[in-house]
């Protein structure tokens, strides 16, 4: 595996640790080579031992020694520009160095990790070196994985994708989005497909609106560099939270096969409706978080943040309520929202059955019936719960809400493999099934590129300011009261 930014946090944070513990589990090839490529010049000494001290601090299990001693001495670093064809050229050399000493071909992953800007001078010279296709149409073929962002909107993506399907087959490429790889939205469709009673009323019948909220409690931290220039809607709404959204409107898939569970992710994304972008009526809300409280501490407004340009205008805060034009949620909104220095760190979808008619309960109270709700937690207390109607012991017929829950830690324990761990392993067994295909990616952007557009073009305006600490600007509860709905992770 070729790391390609492997001096960035991403490399020490994730991946390394998660190439440690496949090694753990015996999941890596008897014969693994990690090679960190990058633009400074890094001692390999000191390469090793950097990465050794992160294991310490982000794996989840403890450092086996044992296990490290044998990965060490295959772990290599390689300086060079990402333009540099020559460079290139002699990454080849070493990787046919390393087929001499294994005695066997190699299959060569590369994983572009880089800031945006490297993807395509990259992936040029792997096309132009021969690296892309080293041992083409065989088992060993090369692969490349590419982290997000995919693109700054369609244009960008469209030729990013163009670059890579002139490289590299379609079976190649693993675009990474690594809430795939999160245990609990992999059971997403477990739960939908290999269960009985939901099919039936997921639909319009029986879901009065469905809503994602992806909220971070943190602010940018140390990346406002990149984070200024993205934006709460490129960074997490257009990959993460349009795929939860994918995964929970979609048809059942024909089969497991990664292309029938992508087609139906893909015909999600098309059935949904270009939004409405008008000073009068917006189906986009946006803010920015400025000081509050958070947890209890002071944190600063996002302005104020080390990094940030004061004539910022990115948002740290997204909220949209998209309608799907097909026969199975014509009607329905999904609300969705992320945003940075928000209340609480929270992954759901909540699923808000329809009323019950209050005719034989309910009807004399000032308070209706509580609608069903499924809450599917992605993150943190991870689980699934059920409320239903039920009456308080007592001899009034009073009614209240109860919870029938299901959280992952208690039933299977904690100790789960982390999303890099998954993805990786699935792309070296070239299972596609957990990453994005062009396509989607696209059209995700095709949905969300215009409301870049409209920004834009408002500047300052419409960018309304919440403290940090609480759940948002006010006109994202605007959106939802608009049509008779409120955000239920908030309550
Ligand atoms: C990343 C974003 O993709 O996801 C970050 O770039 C964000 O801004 C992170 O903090 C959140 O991931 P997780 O797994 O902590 O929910």
């Amino acid at each position: 595996m070729v790391i390609f930014g492997a001096s960035g946090d991403l490399t020490s944070r994730k991946l390394v640790p998660a190439l440690f513990n496949l090694s753990v589990d015996g999941l890596l090839p008897e014969h693994f080579y990690l090679i960190g490529y990058g633009r400074k010049a890094v001692q390999e000494d000191q390469f090793r031992s950097s990465l050794k001290k992160s294991l310490g601090s982000f794996s989840r299990r403890e450092i086996k020694e044992n296990i490290w001693s044998k990965l060490e001495p295959n772990i290599s670093f390689h300086s060079g520009g990402y333009d540099d064809a020559s460079s290139f050229d002699l990454l080849k050399t070493e990787i046919e160095e390393i087929e001499k000493s294994a005695g066997a071909p190699v299959q060569s992953i590369f994983y572009l990790s880089t800031p945006p800007s490297g993807f395509l001078p990259i992936l040029e010279n792997l096309g132009n070196s021969g690296l892309a296709r080293m041992h083409h149409n065989t088992r060993s073929a090369s692969k490349v994985i590419v982290e997000k962002p995919f693109g700054r909107d369609l244009e960008s993506a469209r030729e990013l994708n163009q670059m890579i399907n002139r490289r590299f087959a379609e079976s190649q490429v693993f675009r990474i989005d690594h809430y795939l790889g999160k245990e609990t939205v992999q059971s997403l469709l477990v739960q939908r497909f290999a269960n009985t009673i939901f099919e039936p009323v997921w639909n319009r019948n029986y879901v009065s609106s469905v809503q994602i909220t992806v909220s971070e409690d943190l602010g940018v931290g140390s990346r406002a560099g990149y984070y200024d220039r993205s934006g709460a809607l490129r960074d997490m709404i257009q990959n993460h939270v349009m795929q939860l959204l994918a995964l929970t409107a979609m048809e059942p898939p024909s089969s497991l096969d990664p292309e029938a569970i992508r087609d139906e992710k893909v015909k999600a994304l098309q059935a949904i409706k270009p939004l409405i972008l008008d000073n009068s009526y917006s189906e986009v809300v946006r803010g920015v978080y400025t000081e509050g409280l958070v947890g209890g501490e002071k944190a600063v407004g996002y302005l104020e943040e080390e990094g940030v340009p004061s004539a910022s205008f990115t948002e740290t805060y997204t909220a949209l309520s998209l309608q799907l034009d097909n026969w199975r949620w014509k009607g329905v909104p999904f609300y969705i929202r992320s945003g940075k220095r928000l209340k609480e760190k929270i992954s759901e979808i909540v699923v808000q059955f329809t009323r019950p008619p209050a005719i034989l309960f309910g009807q004399n109270s000032s308070q209706p019936l509580s609608p069903n709700l499924l809450r599917i937690r992605i993150q943190p207390d991870e689980g699934v719960s059920l409320s239903l109607n039920s009456k308080t012991p007592g001899l009034e017929t009073k009614l209240q809400p109860v919870n029938l829950s299901f959280g992952y830690d208690t039933t299977f324990g904690s100790n789960t493999p982390e999303a890099y761990e998954r993805l990786i392993l699935d792309a070296m067994l070239g299972d596609g099934t957990l990453f994005i295909r062009g396509d989607e990616a696209e059209h995700s952007w095709n949905l969300l590129s215009p409301v870049l557009e409209y920004w834009q073009n408002l500047g300052q305006n419409g960018l309304e300011g919440y403290s940090a600490g609480t759940w948002g600007p006010l006109a994202s509860d605007k959106l939802l009261l608009q049509k008779g709905h409120e955000w239920i992770t908030n309550k």
